[in-house]
């Protein structure tokens, strides 16, 4: 197989890579040099998730009495684990929980335990905006809260920025009486969480959507001009494109959802034919902003729960008589060996096109961060990084802080049924230029793909971390932690094509 990868340096000048493997071969193409630009992305494409639900909290992040505790009950491998990937920001607490959670229940020296309807279970509320305000500021990420604009009204919304941001006003007071003097300064606010669904508590119709997220809007706004907003958005423009002309003028970011495959079972190929979607999510997403007239950056996308892998959790939305939540099988979330290679080089597909549309896509959160489907596994003596968690280190440590537009052609993948390109990659570079770093994915279970990177640097040899494994189902464990972690490679770029491994992720350093 022979194809082209074309890109176009900061520097502007165009270049030519062409990828070859076995079986096909493609034409090379020319990028125009004049759209060659370096343009900065937001890290908050790094971001992460949690939900206020099960074991992200009680027993992830959160285990007063744990050895691994610190005085406050959080878990001190969690938080390093996710200071080690410099995660720049957590939303909290749903998803769909926060769709009848009462935050004012979680404050103050007197918690009182709720049922949450979403997840059918009770929650101690011994965690709440305080302990997760002061654990992000711990891991040393920005706060995210995304209310409850399903049983909650623009009130409560509100009430939550005066008793987070204020230090006057009934609820500003209160926090301080509750020993916190300063103000918690949370800046993100979202309303709502996927209120587009019928699975969600309190879902709204269309026609009450816009109208409820621009008064929401006004009265949050109205208690702090500081914050950055959000609103429960999705790629489909019957939803999202009334909630623009309602609201939009109030808004900083869309926020939307994906995940990719359901259930647990889900072979590597099928997951790698997956990896355009993100991709398809984003370009609608971006259509319906420029139809409502928020194009170009004026209103950014917040990818802001995503991950290959729906969660594995049977009941979840399902209210008909007789439905049950079947909790055990909520624990098969945890079983190692789901998350393998695919996970992996699912992510560095979707945070490269994350990058790839740097100057739409502002923020993005891994759904979730501990346990779960999450990143991090945490258990009782310790945690597992999950083979996408060293995606995120690879990419917080390794890439430069601007893109570079990125034309890729070369061959494709197939599970028989549809097809992908075997690569995707995302090219950045330093802010004087003189460093590049090509983030390029080789989705092929079996084969190795020959990359010409000649026109891309002159050099005969090229320092590269990877991502690999052992095979494309390989997969991290309790007593078997390091069996995908990044490996340091010197490339050989003989004739100017270097070998990537197959399943595999290369951080190529291209000065
Ligand atoms: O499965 C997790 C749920 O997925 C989140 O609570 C919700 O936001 C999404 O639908």
């Amino acid at each position: 197989m022979k194809g082209t990868l074309l890109w176009a340096s900061a520097a502007a000048v165009a270049a030519v890579v062409a990828v070859a493997s076995e079986t096909t071969s493609f034409a090379a193409k020319a990028a125009p040099v004049a759209e060659a630009k370096a343009m900065k992305y937001s890290p908050m494409i790094f971001g992460h998730f949690l939900e206020h639900f099960d074991t992200q909290v009680y027993g992830g992040i959160f285990e007063p009495g744990s050895p691994l505790s610190d005085g406050d009950g959080f878990r001190k491998d969690v938080i390093e684990a996710l200071r080690e990937i410099k995660c720049p920001i957590v939303r909290w607490p749903g998803g769909c929980f926060v769709s009848d959670y009462h935050w004012k229940y979680g404050v103050g020296p007197e918690r009182e335990p709720m049922w949450n309807k979403a997840w059918a279970v009770e929650d101690p509320n011994t965690f709440g905006t305080d302990e997760y305000v002061k654990w992000c500021r711990k891991v040393g990420c920005e706060p995210y809260i995304c209310t409850n604009a399903g049983t909650g009204d623009e009130e409560e919304m509100s009430d939550w920025v005066e008793y987070c941001n204020l230090s006057v006003g009934k609820w500003g007071r209160t926090r301080k009486a509750n020993g916190y003097e300063k103000p918690h300064d949370v800046l993100y606010w979202s309303v709502g969480n996927e209120n587009w669904g019928r699975h969600e508590i309190g879902a709204k119709t269309v026609e009450q959507w816009g109208p409820l997220v621009r008064e929401s809007a006004k009265m949050m706004r109205g208690t702090d001009r500081r914050i950055k907003l959000f609103a429960a958005a999705t790629p489909d423009e019957r939803w999202t494109l009334p909630l623009l002309h309602a609201a939009g003028y109030l808004l900083d970011y869309v926020s939307v959802h994906g995940y990719y495959v359901w259930g647990n079972s889900n072979p590597y190929l099928t997951c790698m034919m997956r990896t355009q979607r993100p991709e398809a999510d984003i370009l609608r997403t971006i259509g319906i902003l420029e139809k409502a007239g928020f194009g170009g950056g004026k209103i950014g996308i917040a990818f802001d729960e995503w991950n290959l892998r729906g969660w594995y959790h049977p009941g979840l939305g399902q209210y008909k008589r007789g439905a049950v939540m079947d909790y055990a099988a909520r624990r098969q979330n945890d079983v190692a060996s789901i998350y393998t290679m695919a996970d992996a080089l699912f992510a560095a597909c979707f945070l490269n096109t994350c990058l790839r549309h740097c100057d739409i896509v502002k923020m993005a959160n891994f759904s979730p961060a501990v346990n779960t489907r999450g990143a991090i596994f945490a258990h009782p003596k310790g945690i597992v990084k999950r083979t996408s968690y060293h995606v995120f280190w690879m990419y917080t440590h390794l890439l430069e802080p601007n893109v570079v537009p990125v034309s890729l052609d070369c061959g494709e993948l197939s599970d028989g049924k549809a097809k992908v390109p075997v690569l995707d990659a995302a090219l950045t570079v330093s802010d004087d230029g003189r460093r590049r770093v090509l983030a390029v994915v080789n989705k092929s279970p079996d084969n190795a793909v020959s990359l010409d990177v000649s026109s891309l640097t002159p050099a005969a040899s090229l320092r590269a971390t990877v991502l690999d494994g052992d095979s494309p189902d390989a997969y991290n464990d309790i007593g078997a932690e390091n069996r995908v972690v990044p490996r340091q490679a010197t490339l050989a770029a003989t004739g100017g094509k270097v070998s990537l491994a197959p399943h595999s992720l290369h951080c190529i350093m291209l000065e």
